[in-house]
């Protein structure tokens, strides 16, 4: 029986300089996508899978994410007595239990697997989910349930995956495909960005893992690999063949919200999914296309 899956950490490090001046003082992670910050969608993602203890990876400047998951009791106390119920409410919804969020700092921008290594008193022997709150998931089903249920069933690491157009493959970990059966991929290797000519496939990791903390032990290493850094990819390749490795074919979509366009885009899906707004949106959409 694999051991529950109840620890996620989420890298919030960056610098968002994609999205200067917007996050000259900001955190990228607490731009919004409608009216949640990108770090609150990440949380709710993971609570939907059962994972119960978070640890944000952070760096200078991003107290406001930590700040963010405090209650604010003067803003619940003005809430109620003016009688905006269901604002309190929606705030209360997205709290997590007290003593549930962690932070670590990383210090220097040595690349993801740098940041994961970070973590690695929080995660212990456990194993653990990684997202990635730049990927933005739109699913029925939490894309981290999919993948924690996938985990119980391979009893390893499983990552999310999609189909990307072959000459974008440069830019995502890319699988190396040994058993491709639909659902599930079993993998004999993962590059890091490959050139597209180089490429093992157009199958590239999105975001969203759930790992062995073996993995801890190769990104301490510190080898660099793609673009000179870290990578954890090239920690996640070194338990191939040793433990079981899969990608997992996600169902719903990905806004890549480190990018303007995809940013936008998920402004666009997520107003049109709420009642509230998706008449408004309709309307004023006709005008600019
Ligand atoms: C990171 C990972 C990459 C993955 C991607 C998904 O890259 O290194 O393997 O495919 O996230 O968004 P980054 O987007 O940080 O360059």
């Amino acid at each position: 029986m694999p051991k529950p899956l109840k620890k996620a950490v989420m890298p919030v490090a960056g610098l968002g300089t994609r999205f200067l001046p917007a996050t000259k003082a900001l955190a990228k992670e607490m731009l919004p996508i409608v009216d949640k910050p990108l770090i609150q969608y990440a949380v709710e993602e993971a609570r939907a899978a059962g994972i119960e203890q978070f640890c944000f990876i952070t760096g200078r400047g991003k107290t406001a994410i930590v700040e963010h998951f405090d209650v604010a009791f003067e803003l619940e106390r003005t809430l109620q007595e003016r009688g905006k119920q269901a604002v309190l409410e929606e705030l209360r919804a997205g709290a997590v239990e007290p003593g549930s969020i962690s932070t670590v700092r990383q210090q220097v921008p040595l690349g993801l697997g740098h940041a994961i290594w970070c973590a690695r008193t929080f995660i212990g022997d456990d194993p653990f989910a990684i997202l990635l709150p730049d990927d933005l998931m739109q699913c029925e089903v939490s894309c981290t349930k999919q993948l924690a249920d996938a985990y119980l069933e391979t009893g390893g690491n499983v990552v999310a995956i999609e189909e990307v157009p072959r000459d974008k493959v440069n830019r995502y970990g890319v699988l190396d495909v040994l058993e491709d059966k639909g659902r599930l991929v079993s993998v004999k290797g993962l590059v890091e960005k490959p050139p597209v000519d180089k490429a093992p496939s157009n199958l590239t990791v999105i975001g969203r893992y759930v790992l062995m903390p073996e993995v801890i032990g190769h990104l301490a290493k510190m080898e660099r690999g793609a673009g000179n850094e870290v990578q954890l990819t090239d920690g996640m390749a070194k338990l191939i063949g040793h433990q079981p490795f899969h990608g997992v074919r996600y169902e719903g979509r990905r806004f890549d919200c480190g990018d303007k366009a995809g940013f936008l885009e998920a402004q666009i899906a997520f107003a049109l999914a709420r009642p509230d707004l998706a008449d408004a949106v309709r309307g004023f959409l006709p005008r600019y296309a």
